[in-house]
């Protein structure tokens, strides 16, 4: 019977973090709305939109309209894709491409789940897209983790029942949606220590104890 493994992207395979602080903060030092890193944290898998009211909750400007609320994601996305363009393969640890590379071989179908609009161009960035037989994102969702919509688009893409994949996530809001998804929750970075896991993972070569 074939399983699947559901990566989640940034913040488990590649590091966007910093870029998407750095281009929220350049957005709310425009606005005046305080932004720090604190904040910055709360915004790990939460979708672009949902993002941006997070970061609005300090703002006390006139109102916004929804238009405007747009424009401002999309001036924010506008910087981060900048600052993707840096990206390179060595970007993705030698530790990441092994192991991904080895868990195919075991016969693992390996599949992306990441509330990004932005996953294909990264991957492309940083030379990854082969490594993945399907990527369910930002694109193909309209509910956000900790809904568990991306982790079942990602299951049926694969052809693989939900109870039969397992999830690879930094974020709390991603393991909550593993759960709701009935998958394997394996946690990695800041969700190792979240409560909620059935796997912790301390490196991402712990995979291939796990996944045997
Ligand atoms: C997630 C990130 O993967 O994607 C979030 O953890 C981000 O921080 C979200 O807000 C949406 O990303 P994008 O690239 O569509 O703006
Ligand atoms: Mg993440």
């Amino acid at each position: 019977m074939e399983k699947g493994i559901i990566f989640d992207l940034d913040g488990v395979i590649v590091f966007t973090d910093r870029f998407h602080y750095k281009a929220w903060k350049k957005l709310a030092d425009e606005y005046g709305i305080y932004f720090d890193e604190v904040i910055n944290n709360r915004l790990r898998g939460v979708s672009r939109m949902d993002s941006l009211e997070i970061i609005l909750e300090r703002y006390e400007g006139a109102p916004l309209s929804a238009q405007e609320k747009e424009k401002m994601a999309e001036k924010k996305n506008e910087t981060y894709k900048e600052y993707l363009k840096e990206m390179t393969p060595a970007d993705v640890t030698d530790e990441v491409r092994d192991t991904l590379k080895e868990l195919r071989k075991r016969g693992y179908k390996l599949a992306i789940g990441s509330s990004s609009k932005n996953a294909t161009f990264i991957l492309e960035q940083v030379k990854l897209t082969d490594a993945f037989d399907k990527i369910s994102d930002g694109n193909n969702i309209t509910k956000s983790k900790p809904d568990p919509e991306v982790f079942v688009k990602a299951a049926e893409f694969l052809g693989i029942p939900a109870e039969d994949c397992a999830v690879v996530e930094d974020a709390e809001a991603g393991i909550d949606a593993a759960k709701a998804a009935g998958m394997i929750a394996c946690g990695i970075g800041d969700a190792a220590g979240y409560d909620r896991i059935d796997v912790r993972l301390s490196t991402f070569a712990d995979l291939l104890e796990q996944f045997k």
